[in-house]
């Protein structure tokens, strides 16, 4: 697999190093709070597993899962949630974990979905935010790193269901994509 990297963008080291970094806001932040920490499936689970270990206070696991991109590297734009939460959020306050804020039409769709909830506080929690990709207006209270737009794969985020295992993140050669996407 590593062969398929143009370059390797994060090492383990450097990830663990960051989430370590996150979860020492997140155990201030959230003192005396008892947050549900929402995953988003699937890319999260990886970063969501490391992050709660990092996390010193009682707090609550959740997942959702929700899907707008096909097998390709551009969202279709349509979000549909495939997997709804099955648990009363009223008057708590949620913390949603994601592994990547990319066009942000995810995001701003499930932050209107859970505000409708009555939730005392959602926010969101990503790995990686991509800026310049942005075409709805998100922002992030807690992010890991900030990065160009590439096709990056690895610690969850997948390529056609592929390369979540990585232990790093990597850039995704682009005729890796190109020769599945033609
Ligand atoms: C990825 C990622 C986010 C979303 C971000 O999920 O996990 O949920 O895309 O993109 P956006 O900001 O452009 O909306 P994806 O749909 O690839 O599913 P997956 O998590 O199952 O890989």
């Amino acid at each position: 697999m590593k062969n398929d990297m143009a370059r390797i963008l994060f090492t383990e080291e450097q990830i663990l190093e960051k989430v370590r970094d996150l979860g020492v806001r997140l155990t201030e932040d959230y003192k005396g709070k008892s947050p549900i920490f929402l995953g988003v499936l699937k890319g999260s689970f990886v970063f969501l597993a490391d992050l709660m270990r990092q996390v010193g206070v009682s707090c609550q696991v959740e997942f959702m899962a929700v899907s707008s991109y096909g097998s390709g590297t551009n969202t279709t734009g349509a979000v549909r949630i495939t997997k709804d939460l099955n648990t009363d959020i009223e008057g708590r306050h949620v913390v949603i974990v994601e592994d990547i804020l990319d066009s942000g039409l995810t995001l701003h769709y499930l932050l209107r979905y859970l505000k409708g909830m009555n939730p005392a506080s959602v926010r969101i929690c990503t790995l990686l935010d991509k800026p310049e990709r942005r075409r709805a207006a998100v922002d992030a209270a807690y992010t890991g790193f900030q990065i160009p737009d590439a096709f990056v794969v690895g610690y969850g985020l997948d390529y056609a269901e592929r390369y979540r295992n990585l232990p790093y993140i990597g850039i995704l050669k682009p005729e890796i994509y190109e020769e599945c996407d033609a």
